[in-house]
């Protein structure tokens, strides 16, 4: 496995004159700092960090090394393909086990003669290392701590300097190595922000899970969706997100964005359950003044919103039927009018699409158009339920969103007690992702010391044991009202009338509402939909609500 120089190591190819590598370094800075803070994938931007990095230092290879947590090694992790094992470094080996255990920074013009160096790699590349200098990534102390150095996370490292044109020799020198211990702190700072940081941050090392840094999960059903969805954003098919509620459709219609050629550009969402049906039609396409009654200026619609990025189209299954075909004229030609236009435009959108509906079954029903069910699935990606997922990544996504949210609200760092992680685990989680994420957030809240038990997860579907029923009764009174309701309804009928009673309980508050069933808002309003349309109070007022935000 060593026998291969990792893809993380960056080869420089040209030298660049000092005052452009002067310009070169503060221009990485800044644009580190930009690129970190989006949801990107991991490996491909560490991979251009080292390329930019190697590039500002005028080195000839740039390496960024993790520290794996669970197995104590080091790792390099880049953009290699996805069933390729990354290169591993025992955290006893090489200048970069050292800086990774001491936290020490490591500046020497001759690794033949320091017997930290390892020359194994070298000797399996054929690469001849001189010049070494490597800093550690390390998180910043809490402020708590006193003068504690943080723990680290890695180790920044580059090899052999090109002799520059004044001469100044091929040794890294004092300069580099401030301005490497700057840089290394900035990828510190983003490491903390993503989901490779351990529950518990003061502990040394990252938990290292998926490709995309704020994507938790790293069953195999979630890796075979992550291939997908790296192959995917390579490209600018049209993409079908399947899967139930809640499973992450929104989260992974972004990560395909983000880690497309148009991250750049726009990423507009249209939501189709909460459009009202005459609404569609403007929405998407815009609309020219005069073109209605109130129609009072001209207003592009998301197609055009969209140009030069990516266009979801949520809950596609929704789309009113009459727009199918207008959707479809555009997915094929890329090609529309404005309402009351006449003339035709075109936009550069990438299309993404979601649906929890079996489409097939829509189109059987004559509900979906098949001619536009071939054109929105060339590339189908879907997301399995949490239940098929596995205990240990519920485990894992609970564990984060308890960090997550503890970070949120100023909580202390927080404990699962066992009893809330076996309930937990032996859910079935029929709301997913959101579901999890709801009650996890809640029992942030209701534990303020951090300690998270199981009387803090929701009572209602706690299993009726013992113990359980104990601790709840102290934690949480049971509800005062109930809803009725008869035997011989449809599950339809009986799912509206339980959720206009929780509706009402929470006083129409609709997000309140969805919290509490742990359901999306959408879902709400998918039921209710069909009132609204026949004259109601239609689409909570903007049409493409964003649901999460
Ligand atoms: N693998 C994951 N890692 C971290 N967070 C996740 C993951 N999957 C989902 N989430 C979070 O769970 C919530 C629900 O995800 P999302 O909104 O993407 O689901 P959805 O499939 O679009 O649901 P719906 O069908 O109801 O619209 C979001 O807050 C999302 O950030
Ligand atoms: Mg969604």
């Amino acid at each position: 496995m060593q026998s291969v120089t990792s893809d993380a190591t960056f080869e420089r190819a040209t030298l660049l004159p000092p005052h452009d590598s002067m310009v070169n370094r503060l221009s990485l800075l800044v644009d580190l700092a930009s690129l970190l803070t989006r949801e990107v994938d991991f490996d491909a931007l560490l991979a251009t960090a080292c390329e930019r990095v190697a590039e500002a230092l005028s080195a000839e290879r740039a390496t960024i090394w993790l520290v794996d947590a669970e197995h104590g090694d080091l790792v390099t992790r880049v953009a290699v393909l996805p069933e390729l094992p990354a290169l591993r470094l025992p955290l006893a080996r090489g200048i970069a086990g050292w800086v990774a255990r001491t936290g020490e920074t490591v500046r020497i013009a001759d690794a033949a003669i320091d017997p930290r160096f390892d020359p194994s790699v070298d000797k399996a590349t054929g690469y001849t290392t001189r010049a070494i200098l490597a800093v550690p990534i390390r998180e910043e102390p809490s402020s708590g701590a006193g003068r504690e150095p943080g723990p680290v996370r890695g180790v920044l490292q580059l090899l052999n300097r090109a002799p520059r044109s004044d001469a100044s020799g091929a040794a890294f020198d004092e300069e580099d190595e401030k301005y490497l211990v700057a840089l290394a702190n900035q990828i510190a700072r983003a490491l903390s922000l993503t989901t490779l940081r351990p529950a518990d941050a003061s502990s040394a090392g990252l938990t290292l899970r998926g490709p995309f840094n704020r994507i938790v999960g790293r069953s195999d059903e979630l890796r075979a969706v992550y291939e997908r969805v790296t192959l995917a954003a390579q490209t600018d098919a049209t993409v079908l997100l399947r899967g139930e509620t809640g499973t992450g459709k929104g989260l992974f219609s972004r990560a395909i964005h983000v880690n497309s050629s148009r991250q750049a550009g726009p990423f507009v969402i249209v939501d189709c359950t909460t459009l009202p049906a005459q609404l569609v039609e403007s929405e998407l396409f815009g609309h020219e003044r005069g073109a209605f009654t109130g129609a009072d200026r001209r207003v592009p619609g998301k197609v055009e919103m969209a140009q030069g990025g990516t266009l979801f189209l949520d809950e596609i299954g929704d789309l009113p039927h009459d727009m199918q075909g207008k959707l479809l004229r555009f997915l094929q030609e890329r090609m529309f009018e404005r309402v009351g236009g006449r003339q035709t435009l075109s936009s550069d959108v990438r299309v993404v699409c979601a649906t929890h509906h079996d489409l097939e079954r829509l189109v059987s029903e004559g509900r979906f158009r098949e001619d536009l069910y071939y054109r929105v699935r060339v590339v189908e990606i879907e997301i399995p339920p949490l239940r098929a997922r596995g205990e240990n990544e519920i485990e894992q996504l609970a564990r984060h969103f308890a960090d997550m949210y503890a970070k949120r609200y100023g909580r202390p760092s927080p404990v699962l007690a066992p009893e809330a992680v076996a309930l937990l685990r032996a859910h079935a989680w029929p709301g997913n992702v959101r579901e999890l994420e709801h009650w996890i957030e809640s029992a942030v809240v209701l534990a303020p010391d951090g300690r998270i038990g199981p009387a803090h997860l929701p009572r209602a579907r706690r299993p009726p044991t013992a113990a359980a029923a104990a601790t709840s009764s102290a934690a949480a009174p049971a509800p005062s009202d109930s809803v009725a309701i008869p035997i011989g309804l449809t599950l339809d009928e009986a799912s509206r009338r339980y959720v206009t009673a929780i509706l009402d309980a929470c006083d129409g508050n609709k997000a309140e509402a969805a919290r509490r069933l742990a359901i999306g808002r959408n879902t709400i309003g998918r039921m209710f939909q069909r009132d609204s349309e026949a004259g109601g109070e239609g689409g909570e007022g903007g049409a493409s609500g964003q649901e999460d935000a």
